[in-house]
């Protein structure tokens, strides 16, 4: 197989690549920045069409992995660029990928497509969808895009809304689930850490490993066995941040966390706290293997202890 992976370099992307490769897939990354892992790389701003036509033309890819984002917070910094990444670009790849006769694209949507409106428990596959960040307005209109290109071209997208991913060896930024990762790294250095949300705010979560699984599955099943066109959803585990505080001081006894809330509470609240995924284990076989015990176990076997 051979696979184009746009916006290699970030969390999901720097685990993704590796699972490619252990596939037997030839792959090319890209990237707006150098990656912080080797592999064939061009760098390319996925907003430059020109660029990523002709890439696409060179390369000839059968799959398509487009990755490339600016997260929830990032976003509500920088609305505008938010928007052009998340939305227009993902326009233009889908565009380029039908003109380029790619076979599947794989698209992100992420549960920050969900609002105040939404059910915040089991939250179902079609609830009412309000976002109110920016981030998951454009995820929403994205999920739009990809069924639209599905009816009316024929594209091949297939997507899952992600939840907050937690995995070890990248700090994410511009996120507002980032502080499952951060509280990891900096119990184990410092033995404290400052959340920026309230301690009861409980979020759907993902170990890393899970998330690649859901892609890998996702892409390999039949596309007669693909009935969300939209985005799927899928549940891993839900925790509040002092849920995963209380897990963390069994490793390590003496951490404490303090709340300080910012503008990213907002955000979290509008959000659910667990996803009812029934269309995606019933459609390509979906079965998280990571709850917070075997996630934090995980996590200890790459975060370095101080001694
Ligand atoms: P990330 O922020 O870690 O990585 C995104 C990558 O996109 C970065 O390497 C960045 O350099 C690159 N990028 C940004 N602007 C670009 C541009 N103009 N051109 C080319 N590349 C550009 O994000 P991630 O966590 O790896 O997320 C990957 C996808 O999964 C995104 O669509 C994201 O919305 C989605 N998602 C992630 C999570 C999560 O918790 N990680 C949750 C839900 C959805
Ligand atoms: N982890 C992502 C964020 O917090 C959710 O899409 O932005």
């Amino acid at each position: 197989m051979r696979v184009l992976v746009i916006g290699a370099g970030g969390q999901i992307g720097q685990a993704l690549v590796p699972a490619l490769q252990a596939r037997g897939d030839t792959l090319l990354a890209t990237d707006i920045r150098p990656l912080s892992y080797e592999t064939d790389t061009v760098l390319l701003d996925v907003r430059d069409t020109e660029a990523l036509r002709k890439l696409l033309h060179q390369w000839k890819p059968q799959e398509v992995y487009h990755l490339a984002a600016f997260l929830s917070a990032r976003s509500e910094e920088q609305p505008r660029l938010g928007w052009e990444v998340n939305f227009a670009a993902t326009w233009s790849v889908f565009e380029l990928c039908l003109e380029a006769r790619v076979e599947r694209v794989f698209w992100p949507s992420s549960i920050a497509a969900f609002g105040p409106h939404t059910p915040k428990h089991h939250t179902p596959q079609y609830p009412p969808m309000d976002p109110t960040g920016l981030y998951g307005i454009a995820k929403l209109a994205g999920e739009r895009l990809a069924e639209y290109f599905f009816r009316r071209y024929g594209l091949d997208v297939r997507s899952v809304r992600f939840p907050g991913v937690v995995g070890p060896g990248h700090l994410p930024s511009g996120g507002t689930t980032d502080f499952a990762v951060h509280m990891f790294y900096a119990a184990a250095e410092k033995g404290t850490y400052t959340v920026y949300l309230e301690s009861d705010t409980t979020l759907p979560m993902l170990y890393i490993d899970d998330a690649v699984r859901a892609i890998l599955q996702l892409m390999e099943a039949p596309a007669e066995r693909i009935t969300v066109r939209s985005s799927y959803n899928i549940q891993g585990l839900s925790f509040s941040p002092a849920q995963l505080e209380a897990e963390i001081r069994k490793k390590l006894p003496t951490f404490r966390c303090a709340y300080v809330p910012d503008f990213r509470q907002e955000l979290a609240r509008s959000w659910p706290e667990s996803i009812e995924d029934t269309p995606a284990r019933r459609d390509w076989g979906w079965q998280p293997q990571y709850d917070l015990p075997a996630l934090c176990e995980a996590m200890w076997q790459s975060v370095p202890l101080r001694s």
